[in-house]
């Protein structure tokens, strides 16, 4: 019998669309897309993704609000939303699912203002600073313990 895949949505907010061409010595060389295929590639056995893209935070909140019926859990890397956004916050802590915040830098090591995230304390981990490795560690942790929320929600 096959295993049943768990569904995840991954989000990629503002900017991520330039990967590659966007500061490579910050975000590395690998595009949206080359991300996006070596992640499916990484979960295949185990996960049905859905990757959705988008500069907008409403657009992100919409796609929050449509796929929280379908997904399990929910990757996200908010991009600069991730320092502001109650908006986006709101919605992610509205649909009551498992939420892993991810960053391709160390947020930690920059300015001070990306030391902040409105995101994380309704999230179940923050993975930063792993390049890719930040996404692949997320779906990691979502195998080893899919059903696990934030202790806030
Ligand atoms: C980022 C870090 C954010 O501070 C920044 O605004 C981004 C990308 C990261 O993946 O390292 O757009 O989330």
């Amino acid at each position: 019998m096959t295993k049943k895949k768990t569904k995840v949505l991954v989000l990629h907010g503002p900017n991520l669309n330039l990967l590659g061409e966007r500061e490579p010595e910050v975000y590395g060389k690998m595009t949206l897309s080359q991300l996006n295929t070596k992640l499916k590639a990484h979960g295949q056995n185990s996960f049905e993704l859905r990757i959705k893209q988008s500069n907008h935070e409403g657009q992100l909140i919409d796609l929050i609000h449509a796929n929280r019926k379908w997904a399990a859990a929910i990757v996200i890397n908010p991009g600069a939303l991730t320092h502001y956004s109650y908006a986006l916050r709101d919605a992610l802590a509205a649909v009551n699912l498992p939420v892993y915040e991810v960053h391709l830098s160390d947020i930690h090591a920059r300015e001070e203002f990306r030391k902040v995230s409105v995101i994380r304390d309704i999230s179940v981990a923050q993975i930063s600073g792993k390049g890719f490795g930040s996404y692949t560690e997320a779906l990691d942790l979502i195998a080893a313990a899919p059903l696990k929320k934030a202790k806030g929600k």
